[in-house]
């Protein structure tokens, strides 16, 4: 994704002049399936975009090109509802959520290009979300804050694209900060950067390249598993309103008054908020090997509690446990596929993703891929 790419193919399509946006992918360090439990998040803006070229239009139809699936859409009205699976609704939903604090989006024209990929659970489709919520507020002087942006953008997700995601990676999109992640608080959106001094180290993203159907049938499902699990502890005589709440003991004291899932799940919730304070430590103070031991920690958590794992991502992170040069390794996102973000030594990556490549591709037939996750800045003009 570049402005000179932006620039030319929207010339070449509209013939005038246009305002370029951009929003970035987003890694989360540690803190996952907390972000709808009002918990603690540690993602950081990723230096991989979505850009968008956009200039108001003097027809009445909207007319969007989606440069890197060879695709656009030609339209004069928004429905309420979505479209059957159209990578449209994420925009609609954007214009819907602008529309319903009183904006209506006028006729526009654009171009979309990015290179965050798609299915990594590097959320692409968060930073298409946000970077048209952006561009809306500037073009259209909407005067909108980056957090009424970071809910527009999660309402589209939520209404028009069906996935009842958190706030974790709209937020990220919007808010990230080169060379820091964010240490988000859920329940109350204060946050902080805390600075990522890795020294000598990486983070190594490692793809999967598997996304399982379940996904986002088994993510809705883990949200009502927890809702649930709160529900019981109410029932029982435990004041809060989210796991966020809850401390470790109160869920053992409430292990037979729940279900077995909704005990894993509450469980698993309660540890991996502790989980991040104890990372953040230890990141401050550049001990990488109780960091990496956290990230391990997160991972089994992850696949033995909140049961969103899958074989590709439990072989990868079982395979880096034995590697010269890995500090610790989890999935990463909603889980059943895409990426295991790992903390590396950088001399050691070639090592690393050699090693890996072939455990991988012996075991699946087919080979990972890898991204070095650098951080970036979030969402802005450029
Ligand atoms: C997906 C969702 C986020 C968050 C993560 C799990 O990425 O979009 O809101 O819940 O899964 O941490």
């Amino acid at each position: 994704m570049t402005k000179q790419g932006l620039e030319q193919i929207f010339k070449s399509k509209f013939n005038t002049p246009s305002h370029f946006f951009k929003a970035p992918g987003r890694i989360n360090l540690i803190g996952e399936h907390t972000d709808y439990n009002d918990g603690f998040v540690l993602p950081a803006g990723i230096d991989k975009f979505c850009g968008i070229a956009i200039a108001p239009s003097p027809k009445k139809s909207f007319q969007i090109v989606a440069s890197d699936l060879n695709d656009e859409i030609s339209f004069e009205n928004i429905t309420d509802q979505p479209v059957s699976s159209h990578w449209v609704n994420y925009i609609w939903g954007v214009i819907h959520a602008f529309k319903k604090r009183g904006f209506t989006i006028p006729a526009f024209n654009a171009v979309i290009q990015s290179d965050i990929p798609v299915g990594a659970g590097l959320s692409s489709s968060a930073a298409l979300e946000v970077v048209f919520a952006k561009a809306f507020n500037v073009l259209f002087q909407c005067g909108l804050t980056d957090i009424d942006l970071t809910w527009i953008a999660k309402e589209a997700e939520n209404n028009f694209v069906g996935l009842q995601c958190g706030i974790m990676d709209m937020f990220a999109s919007v808010h990230a900060k080169k060379n820091h992640a964010i240490k988000l608080d859920c329940r109350s959106l204060e946050f902080e950067y805390v600075p990522m001094n890795l020294a000598s180290n990486k983070i190594l993203l490692i793809d999967t390249c598997v996304k399982h159907e379940l996904a986002s049938s088994e993510y809705n499902q883990r949200r009502l598993e927890c809702e649930s699990a709160v529900s019981k502890m109410k029932q029982n005589g435990i004041k809060l309103h989210s796991l966020r709440g809850a401390s470790i003991e109160q869920v053992y004291e409430m292990k037979f008054k729940m279900s077995d899932d909704e005990f894993k799940r509450a469980k698993y919730v309660v540890e991996e908020n502790n989980r991040l304070h104890q990372f953040v430590d230890a990141i401050s103070k550049s001990n990488m090997s109780a960091a990496g031991a956290f990230l391990y920690a997160s991972h089994y958590g992850l696949k033995h509690d909140y049961e969103v794992s899958c074989p590709e991502l439990d072989f990868l992170v079982e395979t880096v446990k034995s590697l010269n040069g890995v500090w610790g390794g989890r999935l990463m996102g909603g889980g059943f596929g895409g990426c295991t973000i790992n903390l590396v030594e950088t001399e050691k990556i070639e090592e690393i993703k050699s090693n890996i490549t072939a455990a991988y591709h012996k075991q699946f037939g087919v080979s990972p891929k890898y991204y070095i996750a650098s951080t970036g800045d979030g969402a802005c003009e450029f």
